[in-house]
């Protein structure tokens, strides 16, 4: 695709390439450090050429919430394992899953939090490594550490199924006000896992894998030990909530948003990307915390102060007014949130510099069930 940046038609979803590459040798290195397995999310960018570069790059596998998410990168060839980090509790879901990965030979591994997850995955009737969930303070799913539910869930897991080990998903990091507490979260999850690990071992069950993951909590923890695998996943490509954050600065960021703007009035310059395109997230899980729904910056002048994105309408965006930008001017908006506007968009304009050099399909866009 021989353009550059300045001539596409927007709005258009941007990756940048090199950034990209980066993003996926820093967590890479860190889990090489630390002789982890890598299996990135790939929720976060739903995108098959993506996954191989981190395969690539080093990765064993990827995980994915949802099976048809799921069943997009097993059918694509390009992955030999998959985590599937969410509980499964229909066994139409499940069995369409197993059918895929059989038929692709993947190696499939799943997670459960309650009786009738497990129950559904021995129905399947197919060999499965199964995942215990532990909740670690999102309260969202998973097992509290101190349930009498524990070693009894933990002990139902057997006959065609394999009890893989412990996993978790630190989301409450995104909730922090500064670096020092999402150290503080990725270490507190350390521990509780540990403290789940030698309940179980008290009651006979050896956990031979810990598998946590969040993109603030992987490149903020200061040891690993006891953990044996990583699943981050917006770490590819980074967003405005990673720089309220403090992990990762706005020349790391490799997804954007190309937008031009439309009108203006004595308060906002409007923008053709609206909730339609930005997604109204402000940052992953509900924390919140971003001031607005983006940060919007001059292509020609890219390290520049950037305007907020103040308000959303579902086709135009508000950015407010700060000294004179001609209608017709191309803005680069961080959004708050990359997953979900890699979800939103149909494919990704990948650049390197001011060109662009490839487009790629949002593969598993939409794949919500
Ligand atoms: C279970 C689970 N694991 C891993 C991740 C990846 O987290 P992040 O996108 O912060 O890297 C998520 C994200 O929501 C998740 O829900």
């Amino acid at each position: 695709v021989s353009t550059t940046i300045d001539q596409l038609e927007t709005p258009e979803v941007l990756v940048d390439h090199d950034r990209l590459i980066a993003n996926i040798k820093r967590v890479q290195a860190i889990a090489d450090r630390h002789v982890l397995a890598l299996r990135p999310h790939a929720k976060t960018h739903k995108c098959i050429e993506i996954a191989q570069l981190q395969i690539e790059h080093g990765a064993i596998g990827v995980a994915a919430s949802k099976v048809d998410e799921a069943i997009i990168f097993i059918e694509s060839g390009a992955i030999r394992s998959i985590t599937i980090a969410y509980p499964i509790v229909d066994q139409r879901k499940l069995d369409r899953l197993v059918t895929a990965a059989e038929r692709n030979h993947v190696d499939l591994r799943i997670t459960v939090d309650s009786a009738i997850g497990i129950e559904i995955a021995r129905r399947s009737g197919a060999r499965l490594h199964v995942f215990l969930k532990v909740d670690v303070g999102l309260h969202r799913c998973g097992i509290n550490e101190a349930s009498p539910d524990l070693c009894p869930l933990a002990a139902r897991i057997g006959g065609n199924l394999e009890f893989a080990g412990l996993l978790s998903h630190a989301g409450h990091a995104y909730g922090a006000s500064n670096f020092r507490d999402i150290v503080c979260v990725a270490e507190e999850e350390r521990l509780t896992l540990l403290r789940v690990c030698d309940r179980l071992l008290a009651d006979g069950i050896a956990v031979r894998e810990i598998s946590v993951g969040s993109t603030p909590t992987v490149l903020g923890s200061e040891s690993f030990e006891g953990i044996t695998a990583i699943r981050p996943g917006n770490y590819v490509f980074l967003d405005a909530t990673a720089l309220r954050l403090g992990i990762a600065s706005a020349n790391d960021v490799a997804l954007s948003v190309l937008t031009t703007i439309i009108s203006a009035n004595d308060r906002y310059f409007i923008i053709d990307a609206g909730s339609k395109v930005l997604s109204s997230d402000l940052g992953a899980h509900g924390t919140g915390g971003n001031a607005g729904y983006g940060l919007a910056f001059r292509l020609d002048d890219p390290s520049g102060q950037p305007l907020r994105v103040v308000r959303l309408s579902e086709e135009h965006g508000f950015v407010e007014r700060e000294g004179d930008l001609a209608i017709g001017t191309k803005l680069r908006v961080i959004p708050n949130h990359a997953c979900p506007v890699a979800n939103l968009a149909e494919r990704l304009t990948v650049v390197s510099g001011d060109h662009v050099v490839d487009q790629w399909a949002v593969a598993a866009r939409g794949k919500v069930r």
